[in-house]
């Protein structure tokens, strides 16, 4: 019995120092079984930043200037043609990839396209990428309408992505996604130049062809048809 008393008395007073007080005011800091990250390591505005003096690499101070290249939410980024697509301070397309096409930055296009493009708009840029085995339909990159419109434009596609096709209740299918965040600018200029390649591949005239067999050859090739 005597055990009782004094264990019951223990936990009276266990019970009532954790729990008896809330409401009640004080400047002491409560007794907190579970904090719950309620206080955490922080930096005062305009406060010394002790972390950074620890580090010794910084200028002390708390509050911190943004990251050099910060870009605060909604702001233009760069209306330079080359990361936009339209000749600056317009809305039109620039006519020419301003990258130098060269055998470099045409390979670089064709290894990026494969990895990006290829899946939807097929190697050779003809829409039959491996998604439209699962009813997923893309665009042929050889449609006259897209050999005839400017370069900005392609770029363009590949930043933002593109849509034509909602369903009957408005709904997006079949899009085309943004690139913008994925593929560097000069690849997506890369791959613009790669795609005029392919569509290039298709527009081949027979007087153009050099080698006098091969000529002959496809010339009776295009008469049996
Ligand atoms: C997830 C599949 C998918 C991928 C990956 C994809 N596209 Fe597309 N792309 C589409 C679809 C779908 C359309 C047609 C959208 C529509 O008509 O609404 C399209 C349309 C286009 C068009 C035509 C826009 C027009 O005006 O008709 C171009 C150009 C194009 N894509 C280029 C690219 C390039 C370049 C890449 C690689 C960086 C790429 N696409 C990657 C699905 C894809």
């Amino acid at each position: 019995m005597r055990y009782f008393i004094i264990g019951f008395a223990v936990i009276v007073c266990l019970v009532i120092s954790t729990a008896g007080f809330q409401g009640s005011f004080t400047r002491n800091s409560p007794i907190e079984v579970f904090p719950d990250m309620d206080r955490q390591p922080r930096v005062r505005p305009q406060a010394l930043n002790l972390f950074d003096e620890l580090l010794g690499s910084g200028d002390g101070r708390g509050s911190r200037l943004p990251v050099s290249g910060t870009v605060a939410r909604g702001a233009v980024i760069d209306s330079q043609s080359v990361n936009s697509g339209r000749k600056e301070g317009t809305e039109d397309w620039i006519e020419v990839n301003p990258v130098e096409l060269n055998l470099d930055t045409l390979n670089r296009g064709s290894e990026r396209y494969d990895i990006f493009c290829a899946p939807c708009h097929g190697l050779a840029g003809d829409g039959a990428g491996i998604v439209t085995q699962y009813s997923f339909t893309t665009a042929d990159l050889h449609q006259h309408r897209l050999v005839q419109l400017p370069d900005g434009y392609l770029f363009d596609v590949i930043s933002n992505g593109f849509n034509a096709t909602t369903n009957e209740v408005g709904i997006a299918y079949s899009r085309m996604p943004a690139y913008k965040s994925k593929i560097a600018v000069e690849d997506r200029w890369a791959i613009v130049s790669y795609i005029r390649a392919l569509q290039f591949s298709q527009l081949g005239k027979l007087e153009e062809v050099a080698d006098l067999d091969k000529k002959a050859e496809l010339q009776k090739t295009l008469e049996g048809n």
